[in-house]
């Protein structure tokens, strides 16, 4: 890459900035993708000298390192600054223009700046306005771009109030929403699966597919965080946002080119389509659920009312389940189930097409659609993809017996599989906008999830179900699927010897 930049680092001193992003930009040099002249200015409010915050980050480096090599740590450090800064205050963004003055001279840089605001959401409409006050939002001498991390507004009303501040002093092309699901391989791969293979496409539609299942679970809990979770819950923390970015590059029309555009139209034109869930149908069409403490594996484990930070009569939920429908000539009539949630048995997110049953049933065996061909397109872990068809089982008569061919990425011998914020880092350096979000997806999302989240913040009827740690949710979440015969796709089975399978 030819481009020199500062990439500024806001809430620097932060988790994410040691964990992800010092390690993203670090792999990104050791595989010299980056250009010779490059700089790199972490912000926060604490004090730090330049030395302090270096060997924080290199500590930080030492142990979240994602490639294999440390040898370039130290000199991948000179490339490391620190300005302290007080948010609010409009005189500390004259004094950091200065100083990316000065980093420019001392790295021979063009005046190519990405701010990167990996703060308190709060902060995504202050820190832009104040960059833009001080003209860092003036293009004369080189690009700049403005990174947010989700949450994109706490409800419709703040995501459209944020949009406001935020386009008032930049171009949308200068802004990067970061979601970092579409930053992972398997994610992409959901569009060269569905366009690279003449065999899915025919089949990718109402005539053929039965429904869609969307899962990502999770078996840790908050893990310190309920002070966040508490305002959020499992619907705006997972599925405004990453599954419904899934779930759109599952059902999106192919886009005429691999053009950022051309791929958000055709992502945006998927959430103007989704049906809207009325009031009234709340109840039918989504499910909450909240863990309860439990028992896992001889370890007991707190239910979300004991976490640290959280309600003692909390009804934030921790497992949200909803079931809706694509309006549009490809998708009429299939449901799409999702379904996400904290301490559930194991760490998986699958996308599972369901085939419909052929027309007659020839064979015993093939009594209902529980034994349908499925493509299992496994996001994580055990990154790959599988297909379940029909089998003769040997001897005499024709039973027949679902059988899996599978892909797993791990095959691929040699492959790294680079971290979702090490290519989503790299593609806002190139200016790559295409695996961000646009703001019109950011509104229609949360057009689409604002009357489930009315319901249950209003609508004292509607449950809130208590599942034990360690289970898949509540049980009336296989009420959600009213298919005779079907249920979620439970993919990880308890074995008495060996602990977990998970099947994949
Ligand atoms: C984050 C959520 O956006 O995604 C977390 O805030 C969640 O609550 C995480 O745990 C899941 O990401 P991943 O990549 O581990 O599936």
């Amino acid at each position: 890459m030819e481009e020199s930049f500062i990439y500024v680092i806001f809430g620097a001193s932060g988790d994410l900035a040691k964990r992800k992003l010092i390690p993203a930009i670090y792999a990104l040099y050791v595989q010299n993708l980056l250009p010779d002249n490059f700089a790199i200015l972490g912000v926060s409010r604490t004090k730090y000298s330049d030395d302090a915050f270096r060997s924080n980050m290199v500590k930080a480096l030492e142990q979240f390192n994602e490639t294999n090599n440390s040898d370039k740590i130290s000199e991948f450090a000179e490339r490391l600054h620190y300005s302290a800064l007080q948010y609010d205050d409009a005189k500390a963004y004259e004094m950091l223009s200065k100083r990316l003055s000065v980093l420019e001279k001392q790295h021979d840089i063009q005046g190519n700046t990405m701010f990167y605001l990996s703060t308190p959401p709060e902060l995504y409409g202050v820190i832009p306005q104040k960059l833009a006050a001080a003209g860092l939002n003036k293009q004369d001498k080189g690009w700049k771009r403005v990174i947010i991390e989700k949450p994109f507004g706490y409800d419709l009303d703040s995501a459209l109030e944020l949009k406001d501040m935020l386009l008032e002093d930049w171009e949308e092309e200068q802004l990067y929403r970061i979601d970092h699901y579409l930053g992972k391989e398997t994610v992409q791969n959901l569009l060269v699966t569905r366009f690279s293979n003449g065999i899915f496409e025919p089949l990718w539609n109402s005539r053929h597919i039965h429904h869609v299942e969307v899962t990502s679970s999770e078996s840790l809990g908050v893990e310190g965080r309920g002070g966040y979770y508490e305002r959020s819950g499992a619907l705006r923390d997972m599925v405004q946002n990453h599954l419904l970015q899934v779930v759109a590059l599952t059902a999106m029309e192919p886009p005429a080119t691999l053009r950022p555009d051309a791929i958000r139209n055709e992502i945006l034109k998927v959430f103007q389509s989704l049906r809207p869930i009325g009031k009234e149908d709340v109840k039918d069409a989504a499910l909450r659920g909240q863990y309860v403490a439990s028992t896992i594996k001889g370890l007991e484990v707190p239910g979300y009312r004991e976490e640290e930070g959280v309600q003692k009569d909390s009804t934030t939920e921790t497992f949200a389940a909803l079931k809706f429908y694509i309006d549009n000539w490809r998708w009429g009539g299939v449901p799409f189930y999702i379904r996400t949630g904290k301490r559930l048995p194991t760490r998986v997110t699958e996308v599972v097409i369901h085939f419909k049953p052929t027309p007659h049933s020839l064979f015993s065996g093939q009594v209902d659609c529980s034994t349908c061909n499925q493509l299992v397109l496994r996001i994580q872990p055990d990154e790959g993809i599988l297909m379940k068809f029909g089998m003769k089982i040997p001897g005499a008569g024709f039973e027949v017996q679902n059988v899996n061919m599978d892909f797993h990425y791990s095959d691929l011998a040699n492959q790294r599989m680079p971290s979702a914020y090490e290519r989503l880092i790299f593609d806002s350096i190139k200016g790559d906008s295409t695996l961000f979000a646009r703001t019109e997806e950011v509104i229609e999302a949360w057009k689409f999830v604002m009357p489930v989240l009315d319901a249950w913040k209003n609508d004292p009827e509607i449950p809130l179900h208590g599942y034990p740690a360690g289970t898949w949710g509540p049980e009336k979440a296989d009420d959600l699927i009213d298919d005779p015969g079907m249920t979620w796709r439970y993919p990880c089975k308890n074995l008495a010897s060996d602990g977990t399978y998970c099947e994949l």
